[in-house]
């Protein structure tokens, strides 16, 4: 079953890494500017439960905006895809994820769950009595996907944002002064930076793909994790607006459904074949993983894994 192997990915990693000088690691988000920039760690996680890695793997990467299609599988599950989709919209965009230049258009519902004002719409729906039961309903749903009991959140990364969260928060009340969110935006920027915070290994990452790459099954005991409309909604958001304005490209040049975040890392879905996560923190401007996306490509031409 697993055709990728050790040393080739090894090399594949080494051939990637020159390109993090080209990027730079996140900085508005102060703890993130701590990072190396030439770090870059890839894990490849199969449905017979091998996984083959390269890189220092044992390094944590915080979700940021990965967890933006976690926290939207377990609101889908919710709360149904009528009452999600009318709060945030299904089209890509050519702005960057933190605009807020289309909340001023009419109507002000956020393009989609990916970009930051989708997302903070998302984060307001997760159920629960309290920040901290909702947070932890998140944290359960992230562990059953990735399998691991451990994961939890930074709180420095999750403190750090919280301090600087002035567009997060100019966001927010755009939506409360258009009715799209209804909740106080000190709590809504709590939970959503503590969301972002949650942080795992690439071995982690990959798993959760593989969750998504076998339509929300559970790779151990083939048990649905999310009902298969869900992964499949997820995987379609991959598709269309997982690397944000870049993401037209990165489906002509590596085509498998994705999703990045700001501290470097990328989950990734090949449906049916296999999860992988990647942690390489040097963005392009885009806010993308520069290192990370030329090892995918790689992958991708490679072991022809793109879906198209
Ligand atoms: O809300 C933010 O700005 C960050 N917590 C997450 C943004 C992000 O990861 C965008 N990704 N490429």
């Amino acid at each position: 079953m697993l055709v990728y192997n050790q040393e080739e990915l090894a090399r594949f990693v080494e051939e990637a890494k020159p390109y993090a000088c080209y990027g730079k690691v996140a900085d508005y988000i102060p703890a993130l500017a701590k990072a190396n920039p030439n770090e870059l760690s890839v894990a490849v996680y199969t449905p017979d439960g091998e996984v083959v890695s390269a890189g220092d793997v044992t390094v944590k990467v915080t979700l940021q905006s990965i967890s933006k299609i976690l926290a939207l599988a377990l609101v889908l599950m919710d709360h149904g895809e009528d009452e999600v989709f009318r709060k945030v919209g299904m089209e890509p965009t050519d702005y960057p994820f933190h605009s807020i230049a289309k909340l001023e258009e009419k109507p002000a519902k956020p393009l989609n769950p990916m970009i930051n004002a989708g997302a903070l719409v998302v984060t307001s729906m997760i159920e629960g009595g309290s920040v901290p039961e909702r947070l932890n309903r998140l944290l359960a749903f992230v562990r059953r996907l990735a399998g691991n009991e451990h994961i939890s959140y930074s709180d420095e990364v999750a403190r750090s944002e919280f301090a600087t969260a002035f567009l997060n928060r100019s966001l927010c009340y755009f939506l409360k002064q258009h009715g799209i969110i209804d909740e106080d935006v000190e709590e809504l920027i709590d939970l959503y930076t503590k969301q972002c915070a949650i942080e795992m290994t690439c071995v982690d990452l990959a798993r959760i793909g593989l969750v998504f790459a076998l339509d929300g099954r559970d790779p151990h005991s083939g048990k649905p994790l999310m009902p298969l409309d869900v992964a499949r909604i997820c995987k379609t958001f991959m598709v269309t607006c997982g690397m944000y304005n870049a993401s037209g490209e990165f489906a002509i040049k590596v085509g498998i459904p994705a999703k990045s975040g700001v501290s470097g890392g990328i989950l990734a879905a090949v449906p049916g074949r296999c999860g992988i996560g990647i942690f390489g923190p040097a963005l392009d401007d885009k806010g993308n993983s520069l290192a990370g996306v030329k090892l995918l490509e790689r992958l991708s031409k490679t072991y022809s894994l793109s879906i198209f």
